[in-house]
């Protein structure tokens, strides 16, 4: 650093040169401030944005082998979903009742009855599910037979991938 002894007051006068390389030097650090903090600004922008905007592709439940359901007689299966909504991940014991007539097409019904949301159960012996609450009759295909329910049994998107029965636990009412 080149300094000069100032003639009247013996303090030391910086050269133009200094001045002009501290002055970069300043700016130059400020600029590299500034692209750090807007690089971890973006990375953690994205870090709390992109929960919203993920596909739900998790809502789908895999309930196992399709091959494994035996044809013409009702399963109920009971699983975890596990929801991740934005920032929070959440857990549902539920169940399905799934049909399948030829192992290859299935239907599956939300477990709670269509008339008050009790839990019906497969009669084997009738070939018809009852719900003990107030003695609802529904036949396999999920119509209603006798009793107060209001429309037939909530069924369950399903798809199959792989040789895996999955199912979107999200009721959907039939006419
Ligand atoms: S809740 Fe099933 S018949 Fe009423």
């Amino acid at each position: 650093m080149s300094e000069k002894e100032d003639a009247g007051c013996g303090c030391k006068a910086k050269a133009p040169e200094d001045i002009g390389r501290r002055d970069f030097l300043t700016r130059a650090t400020a600029a590299l401030g500034a692209v750090i903090a807007a690089a971890l600004s973006a990375t953690g922008l994205g870090y709390f944005v992109s929960p919203a905007f993920q596909r739900r592709d998790e809502d789908w439940v895999d309930l196992g082998r399709a091959g494994e359901f035996k044809a013409g007689a009702p399963s109920l299966v009971e699983f975890t979903q596990r929801r991740r909504d934005a920032w929070v991940t959440s857990e549902r014991r539920s169940s399905a009742w799934v049909v399948t007539a030829d192992g290859k097409n299935f239907t599956a019904f939300d477990p709670r009855c269509t008339h008050l949301g009790c839990p019906y159960r497969w009669d084997s012996g009738a070939s018809r599910f009852v719900c003990p609450c107030h003695t609802a009759v529904f036949d396999l295909d999920g119509k209603v037979v006798s009793g107060p329910p209001p429309r037939p049994l909530d069924q369950y998107q399903t798809k199959i991938a792989g040789n895996r029965l999955m199912i979107l636990p999200k009721a959907e009412e039939k006419a």
